[in-house]
């Protein structure tokens, strides 16, 4: 039980750091690695919650044990039931057999498609608003639906104002000993982690993570004990506006994205200039992207942070690239709205690749505003492009002011 850290007196943190991973549901790269989180509360009764992938379930299963030292395991909360925290759900089972497990009416149907074998008569059911003591600690459960799969629950102990959120709040990373969000410096390393995993992971579904913000709104909660990452018991208001900017799909920073699909370096030399040309003109929040060798998982997480997206492709086969192409279909997918877009296109005999995009964008994505200011290359940047360069710059400092504008309008309204 040498990983294990105590989170409150009776609570302990028994999860586990996955460095081996190297590609999180074998699409997402985590260099950062990851952790699984599981919680053992040492009440009258004893209370385990959630439990690893099974890769990780010896180191698991040995934190569970040290801590139980001879105890039997009473409850076992699950609240949700992907395998990157259900691994180890059967060898709990096995080792405990009279445990009473607590999941959603989902979750227990999961665990039947799965194998998982729990009697009917050690199942309890949850539905939203029922509570349950443990003893001194008293929790509501609430359910969660699409954050991220739609058995997911969560709960809450009304004793210590402790929400364990599920994969809400969560974040790719290993803590590698660390545990509470102030013991790392959580903006400086972890953000973008977070954003990359809440984005891309359920990013879809907006809305149900809104749902869950409300009912977290209506409690006062003073720790978060997520499925992934740090525990929260600082600066909980920041983290939870993160979230909710991220799933009203509001962008973090004034700023742009330049993502450039290019063959030859023609076109990247293209970005490179507006680069340049917005760095000139005072606005430098800019990253540039070369979708070719970026995982998309980063291209999607900086669209989330930046006011601005600029695609710049090369047309081939009379069409968008495919790399180009398969990143603004991921926007369509994970429901990215609001966003303004500048186009540079480039091709050497037939150029349809900025028409295609802009089509793609004004029929599928929501809240889109396409600049009309585009960049046509034929081949290379010239002379001829310079005019449009800068216009195309131009317009994107002069949408940042609009959009300000009509920020503070509606701030002074509210106020
Ligand atoms: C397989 C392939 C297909 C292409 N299809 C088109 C096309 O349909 N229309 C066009 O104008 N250019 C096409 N091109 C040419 C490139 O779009 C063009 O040379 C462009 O300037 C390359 O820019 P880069 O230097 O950024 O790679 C194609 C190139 C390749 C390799
Ligand atoms: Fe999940
Ligand atoms: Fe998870």
């Amino acid at each position: 039980m040498y990983t294990v850290r105590k989170v409150l007196d009776d609570l302990y943190y028994v999860g586990a750091n996955d460095h081996r991973i190297a590609l999180f549901e074998n699409i997402f790269p985590i260099p950062e690695g990851v952790t699984y989180n599981s919680y053992l509360l040492m009440d009258e009764k004893t209370v385990l919650f959630d439990s690893v992938d099974w890769n990780l379930g010896k180191d698991f299963l040995r934190n569970v044990e040290g801590v139980l030292d001879g105890r039997d395991l009473d409850y076992f909360v699950v609240h949700h039931m992907e395998p990157d925290h259900a691994g180890a759900i059967e060898e709990i089972i096995l080792r405990h057999p009279n445990v009473q497990v607590i999941s959603s009416e989902q979750g227990f149907q999961i665990m039947r498609q799965i194998g998982y074998h729990i009697k009917d008569e050690n199942a309890i059911i949850v539905k939203e608003g029922d509570t349950f003591s443990f003893g001194k600690h008293e929790f509501v459960f609430l359910e969660a639906p699409m954050v991220h799969w739609p058995e997911v629950i969560v709960s809450y102990d009304t004793t210590t104002g402790t929400l364990f959120s599920a994969d809400a709040f969560g974040t790719f990373g290993a803590l590698d000993g660390k545990l509470f969000n102030d013991e790392v410096n959580f903006e400086r390393d972890w953000l973008d982690s977070a954003r990359r995993y809440l984005t891309n992971i359920v990013g879809k579904y907006g809305p149900f993570v809104q749902d869950v913000l409300k009912k977290a709104s209506t409690v006062d909660i003073k720790m978060i004990c997520p499925l992934h990452g740090p525990v929260w018991r600082t600066d909980i208001p920041w983290f939870i506006d993160k979230y909710d900017k991220w799933s009203r799909y509001e962008p973090e920073e004034e700023g742009v994205m330049i993502a450039y699909a290019s063959m030859y370096g023609n076109t990247e030399y293209a970005a490179q200039a507006l680069a340049s040309a917005l760095c000139e003109r005072g606005m430098t929040n800019v990253v540039v992207h070369d979708v070719s060798n970026t995982d998309i998982s980063y291209l999607i997480a900086d669209t989330f942070k930046y006011s601005h997206l600029v695609l710049a492709s090369v047309t081939y086969n009379l069409g968008i690239y495919p790399i180009m192409k398969n990143f603004i279909a991921d926007l369509e997918a994970l429901n990215v709205q609001n966003r303004t877009v500048g186009i540079i296109e480039n091709g050497s005999w037939a150029c349809t690749v900025g028409d295609k995009m802009e089509d793609f964008l004004d029929e599928h994505l929501k809240m889109f505003d396409v600049l009309n200011e585009r960049i046509t290359l034929n081949t290379s940047l010239n002379e001829a492009n310079e005019n449009d360069l800068n216009a195309l710059a131009d317009a994107i400092i002069e949408s940042m002011k609009n959009i300000r504008e009509v920020k503070e309008k509606s701030g002074e309204k509210e106020a």
